[in-house]
């Protein structure tokens, strides 16, 4: 068996980081392809491919990005433009949504079955976009549509164990929702050290929740208009690429995505769970388990801000 990633906006922040990371981390028997609108990167390929890993690199750019795509069996998009102080997520939508469009469209000409995860914002939107582009040409596959929440993972993650002291590699929190603002859940009624459950006060629940729920601001406001989070958002997009490589060569794989679950009518028709993954992509989404009233309530109040994201990336149309 053999995997090929494609990479489109591999020119981009995010996308130089992430493809150094798929460069070194990738599996045995993968293949990296990049794509960029930018002429650099072919040479970002060149580069790259002087690295002693068995990952083999090309880069291609301009117009046609379909040597690029084929045979892809997953296809990451990265590309388009990211926040600056004082923007919300949202704030992208009219810019990022024509161009993932694009993307998701050809994808679906060169390489019907690949699988497909989004980084690019707003994610919470523009998942549901590329669920329609999809369905539109007949090749739409809920298992193989991801938007990358990994980012709110690994940031629960790091801020809880700097809260408590202790060793990050054994600190673990769930994070469900969307990946925006408030959309942003992370379950600290769920958090553990070692696999035992970690105890917060209520003032620690909040603060903690605020800051994972703030954190892509915290960074864009840091850069001081200097862009959004690049390096952690590629190291975030790399260890959940990874992992879906992983699972399509046949490894039982869990990692949290923002997923279409309308079979789920718990929530909303797009949700960020905990899945495992295998070898065609979303094998079963997990539960979630038991929350705090704390929890419950901020899943209440997030459920109408997410179907009215979803409802606008549903209605969306080229060009208008
Ligand atoms: C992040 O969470 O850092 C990214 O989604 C980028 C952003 O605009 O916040």
């Amino acid at each position: 068996m053999y995997k090929k990633v494609a990479l489109l906006g591999a020119a981009g922040g995010i996308g130089q980081s992430l493809a150094l990371s798929l460069k070194l981390h990738l599996p045995e028997h993968t293949e990296l392809s990049l794509y960029d609108i930018a002429p650099v990167t072919p040479g970002i390929a060149v580069d790259l491919s002087h690295i002693p890993t068995h990952v083999k690199v090309t880069g291609y750019a301009g117009d046609d990005l379909a040597p690029a795509l084929e045979n892809a069996d997953l296809v990451i998009i990265s590309a388009g433009v990211a926040r600056k102080p004082g923007m919300t997520r949202a704030d992208l939508f009219n810019t990022n949504a024509s161009i993932v469009y694009n993307l998701v469209e050809k994808a679906a000409q060169v390489c019907p079955n690949a699988c497909i995860a989004i980084i690019t914002n707003p994610v919470n939107t523009l998942i549901p976009i590329a669920a329609e582009v999809l369905k539109k040409a007949g090749v739409y596959d809920k298992r193989k549509l991801f938007g990358i929440t990994t980012l709110d993972v690994v940031r629960a993650k790091t801020f809880v164990a700097e809260a408590k002291n202790e060793n990050v590699k054994y600190v673990s929190v769930p994070v469900i929702g969307g990946h925006s603002a408030t959309t942003i859940l992370p379950l600290l009624s769920q958090a553990t050290l070692n696999g035992l459950k970690l105890e917060f006060s209520q003032e620690e629940i909040e603060h903690l929740t605020h800051r994972i729920q703030n954190a892509g601001t915290e960074v864009v406001e840091a850069k001081a208009g200097g862009g959004s989070a690049t390096l952690s958002m590629a190291e975030a997009g790399a260890r959940f690429s990874i992992g879906v490589v992983r699972a399509l060569l046949g490894e039982d794989i869990i990692r949290y995505a923002y997923v279409d679950s309308s079979d789920d009518p718990r929530y909303t028709k797009f949700f960020a769970y905990p899945i495992r993954f295998g070898c065609h992509g979303v094998e079963e989404i997990l539960p979630i388990g038991s929350l705090s009233e704390y929890e419950q309530k901020q899943l209440e109040q997030l459920i109408p801000i997410l179907n009215d994201e979803i409802e606008l990336g549903e209605n969306f149309k080229i060009n208008s």
